[in-house]
């Protein structure tokens, strides 16, 4: 019965893996997918998580019962104060409920599909480009999606005008994706003063932001500053999403721990919101797992351990800046053609190169480097033992 299936392509992020781990070459480097790796170009496992482990390990009254439908208390109490700051007003007047999914797609998920069922406006607006992932998963939670204009090719920057006129164009009540920080795939976000006229053209037309925040702390080092975006929209009293993901900022890739939490005009429509929320999740699959939450609520409630996390995660955003200096000063020493500067200007886990399908090709047939095909290269990928190569093989691509 199954013999007319037709073979669905690979996904265009974790498919370049699939092709990284056929290669046989020595040389091979996969600046595919976000997700950290050493100097040495291994995977990191934080020193912070493997005490948080064992702690687990050590605490004898531990079980593995079934979460609630809704997740870890602790856990979401602890999320919703990393996103939107210990002093949230929205959080001390109870205003907000957060919902433990599975890491940041779950969080989209679950979002979008409630927002289906219990919003008044199906259109959800998303950056052209975002996140490969966006369109799917808003596309399956039964919302219609349109793109507003992001990001400039010539300028490798921000095309704020168009972003602005085309959020002002769009009817009055839509759903607009925002990348809380570190835009993926470009690296480009708007300044804090930008982020406050969106604001105000947002409110204005009674537009719902739903941020996404996959990587907080990794953008700038600093978790306060990377969620600054969020809570200039959760001061002004009003509503909004917000889907939190450990997966690169805790290491956590494999874990599938996040969160959902919809901020709320009064306490009881949060209460409301929560009850719909749980009819999201419980078909679904059911609750949450635990492991995964465990390690991040006794990180986030134990001060010492929270700030050897701050330590870790700046040490893992600093390298990744490191790694943009050095790639730009080695296609500066080979004098290759062009202007490189948004290496060092963007910013977060990727670099949006510019470097059109062939050329990637190009570099994945002749140097063995792994990329997704519209030219984003993952820094944290990257190491000084394999910027030369890197260097290399883009310059080959300009010139030849
Ligand atoms: C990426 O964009 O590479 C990451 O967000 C990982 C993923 O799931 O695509």
């Amino acid at each position: 019965v199954f013999s007319n299936v037709v073979r669905a392509p690979e996904d265009p992020i974790l498919g370049v893996t699939v092709a990284y781990n056929k290669d046989q070459s020595p040389n091979k480097l996969n600046l595919g997918v976000g997700a950290y790796r050493t100097e040495q170009g291994k995977p990191l496992l934080l020193n912070v998580v493997k005490r948080a482990e064992q702690m687990l390990v050590n605490d004898q009254s531990r079980i593995k019962e079934y979460l609630p439908i809704v997740g870890l208390a602790d856990f979401n109490k602890l999320s919703a104060k990393l996103i939107f700051g210990a002093d949230s007003p929205a959080i001390q007047e109870n205003r907000v409920t957060t919902v433990q999914c599975l890491s940041g797609t779950g969080s989209l998920r679950v979002g979008g599909e409630f927002l289906a069922r219990h919003y008044h406006e199906r259109t959800v607006y998303i950056p052209q480009p975002t996140w490969g992932n966006h369109p799917k998963i808003f596309t399956l939670a039964g919302l219609s999606v349109k793109t507003y204009r992001y990001y400039n090719p010539e300028t490798r920057g921000l095309d704020f005008e168009g972003m602005l006129e085309d959020l002002g164009s769009a009817p009055s009540g839509a759903i607009v994706l925002l990348h809380a920080c570190a835009h993926n795939p470009t690296g480009v976000d708007p300044t804090i003063e930008q982020w406050e006229q969106i604001r105000q053209l947002m409110r204005s037309k009674s537009l719902l932001p739903f941020f996404d925040s996959a990587y907080q702390g990794f953008a700038s080092g600093s978790l306060d500053a990377d969620a600054q975006s969020v809570r200039i929209f959760v001061a002004d009293g009003g509503e909004c999403l917000a889907a939190q993901s450990y997966a690169k900022n805790m290491g956590l890739y494999g874990e599938r721990v996040g969160a959902l939490s919809i901020v709320c005009k009064t306490a009881d429509a949060a209460s409301k919101v929560e009850s719909q929320l749980k009819l999201v999740i419980r078909p679904m699959y059911s609750s949450p797992p635990l492991h995964g939450a465990s390690i991040v609520a006794a990180i986030l409630k134990d001060s010492d351990l929270y700030n050897e996390w701050t330590l870790e995660l700046k040490a893992m955003a600093d390298r990744i800046i490191s790694m943009r200096q050095e790639l730009f000063d080695a296609l500066q020493a080979k004098g290759t053609p062009g202007d490189w500067s948004h290496i060092v200007k963007q910013i977060g886990m990727f670099t949006f190169t510019g470097l059109n399908s062939e050329q990637v090709t190009f570099m994945t047939n002749e140097y063995h480097i792994y990329m997704t095909f519209d030219g984003r290269i993952s820094m944290a990928g990257l190491s000084s033992r394999t910027v030369p190569h890197l260097a290399d093989a883009i310059h080959a691509a300009v010139t030849g």
